[in-house]
């Protein structure tokens, strides 16, 4: 059946790019990313090719967790500017057609919240019933309700001495959650969220969605053999997540959202932050006649092994439980986790084919600020983390710390994957405009490579990350196969070992577009007679590739490319 690609929702095609606002870039000199900085650098993303831009959190916060800890939604924090500068960002992006993306932290507030501030005051008080609070067990109410886990590790609950009860907090001890079983509190989350569509926003990318609805009864977390949380299960310490996650609850309420979101035109868009198997998150976006939201992340790349095998099974399984109507995701860094290409052990050639791998597949890819021009993991010391998770770890050994840190891919101390954009080689990787004060540094250290590894460099080197990123950006554009095609992967023993090969089509046109894509994933150079006639190269993820000569295809060690007849 021939689709008709304009009428194809505009998210279901586009590429996002992450913008962490403390680190982006600094407007007015004291140290701290804001909005009128990422205005004045909007251009560099447009011309980048990226099309969407998604916002971690700029309202107004303590800080404590940078902003997933909210303490009004519906201001911005005075460091990053105002409510005005928020609407000007927004303007400014769809000037540029591009579209905005915001971070909704629905499942906690900060403890500075005016909510939160009333609810602890006395049992009493209306807001109270806002948070979940509950009495100690007995005899004397000392101990935890019962052995829920924060994702932080410990009991998630925290005992309030002035009223004698117990809070829950999924994250940390200072982000206490919202009692969603009260229609009042989903009421004002909508209503939240209407405030920013109203203002124009295209999307919202949902923070730990699957925490937001507990078992009713507060009954315990089963027991399960199992020590660290995983992407696929978030189940540690000895016990199962299901009182706690992935509630059917939250599920249903997936449809208030996606009924909200559908009010408006042109279409809005989600996309969960949620853990599990790809059943249970597939379960958020409901089904085609019942939806739910339109997408969720994928995590499991994270616990994937950079080889064929592994590429091969996260294809396989992602189009197994995301084939259309559905749309996957792919994300292999953000603010959370360690930056790509340390995991790929600083090779540029390795990060250049995740690149295309992850802009040539079926799905919507999610680009880190920074990632494009091959920022680095910068070590932060743990005394020196400015990490609001750090605070909870320092009690332990420093070997344990650091085993952790290992074990939890870079999730504990979180500093290392948010330092500063590299923009230049100047002071600061050009990171703060207009030094006025030289005493200010930023935020958090700049990766001390930065004199190679920036914008301006890496825009100098035709061979560069970025040049590999900008190709295939544009080509996603030029040709619709690659966004919104089908996905047609070859099966195993077609092509040489370790060379990863598929087919994207769609009919443009009246006409089928064809597009082939090869990955080598080894270092070993391989050539192979080409499983189509007279291919050409669109793009390849270095300009050294070797050119096809009577139907060989030769690819250098770890080079991809992207060719159609
Ligand atoms: C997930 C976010 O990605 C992370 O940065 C944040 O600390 C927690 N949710 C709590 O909101």
């Amino acid at each position: 059946m021939a689709v008709n690609i304009y009428s194809i929702p505009w998210w279901k095609k586009t590429t996002v790019y992450q913008i962490y606002p403390r680190s982006f870039y600094d407007g007015n000199g004291d140290g701290i990313g804001d909005l009128p900085g990422i205005i004045s650098k909007l251009d560099y993303i447009k011309e980048s090719g990226f099309e969407t831009i998604w916002f971690s959190p700029f309202y107004d916060s303590p800080q404590r967790d940078f902003g997933y800890d909210i303490r009004d939604y519906r201001n911005v924090a005075p460091e990053y500017g105002t409510l005005h500068d928020a609407e000007k960002l927004i303007e400014e992006i769809h000037n540029r057609d591009m579209k905005i993306v915001m971070d909704m932290i629905l499942n906690h507030t900060s403890d500075e919240h005016p909510w939160f501030v009333e609810s602890r005051k006395n049992r009493e008080n209306p807001k109270r019933d806002w948070y979940i609070w509950r009495d100690g067990k007995k005899p004397n109410g000392k101990a935890p309700p019962n052995n829920w886990l924060s994702q932080t590790g410990g009991s998630g609950w925290h005992y309030d001495p002035s009223t004698d009860q117990w809070y829950w907090a999924a994250f940390l001890p200072f982000q206490p959650d919202l009692n969603f079983r009260n229609p009042a509190v989903q009421e004002e989350m909508l209503e939240i969220m209407r405030f920013w569509l109203d203002k124009g926003v295209d999307g919202f990318r949902l923070d730990i969605l699957g925490s937001l609805f507990e078992d009713a009864d507060f009954r315990d977390n089963p027991f399960k053999f199992k020590l660290l949380p995983s992407d696929s299960d978030q189940g540690m310490l000895f016990r199962s997540s299901e009182m706690t996650i992935n509630h059917p609850d939250t599920i249903a309420f997936t449809k208030r959202l996606r009924e909200l979101t559908d009010e408006y035109t042109p279409t809005r868009f989600m996309v969960g932050e949620v853990f599990g198997s790809y059943q249970s998150i597939r379960a958020f976006c409901g089904t085609p006649e019942a939806p739910g939201i339109h997408s969720v992340f994928q995590f499991k790349t994270f616990e994937t092994p950079f080889s064929y095998e592994g590429f091969l099974r996260l294809l396989q399984e992602s189009e197994r439980w995301f084939p259309d109507p559905y749309m996957p995701t792919w994300v292999f860094s953000n603010h959370d986790r360690t930056r790509r290409i340390t995991i790929l052990k600083n090779d540029v050639r390795k990060a250049k084919l995740n690149a295309m791998f992850q802009l040539t597949v079926r799905g919507i890819p999610y680009i880190y600020y920074g990632e494009e021009i091959g920022m680095r993991q910068v070590d932060i010391p743990f005394e020196k983390a400015q990490d609001g998770l750090v605070s909870k770890f320092l009690k332990y050994p420093k070997w344990m710390i650091a085993l952790l840190q290992k074990l939890t891919g870079g999730a504990i101390n979180r500093d290392g994957c948010r330092t500063p954009m590299q923009w230049s080689s100047s002071l600061n990787a050009g990171f703060i405009n207009n030094i006025k004060n030289p005493t200010i540094t930023p935020w958090l250290p700049v990766d001390l490579e930065y004199k190679k590894i920036n914008v301006e460099e890496t825009k100098r080197d035709p061979d560069s990350i970025w040049h590999c990123y900008h190709r295939l950006l544009e080509l996603r554009k030029k040709y619709p196969a690659l966004a919104i095609g089908t996905m047609n992967i070859f099966a195993p023993g077609i092509l040489p070992k370790n060379v990863l090969g598929y087919k994207r089509s769609t009919i443009v046109n009246g006409k089928e577009q064809k597009i082939y894509v090869f990955l080598n994933f080894s270092k070993k150079e391989v050539t192979f007679s080409s499983p189509i006639h007279t291919p050409k190269i669109l793009s390849s993820t270095t300009v050294l590739t070797v050119p096809i000569k009577k139907d060989e295809i030769t690819l250098t060690p770890w080079e991809g490319i992207v060719v159609h007849k």
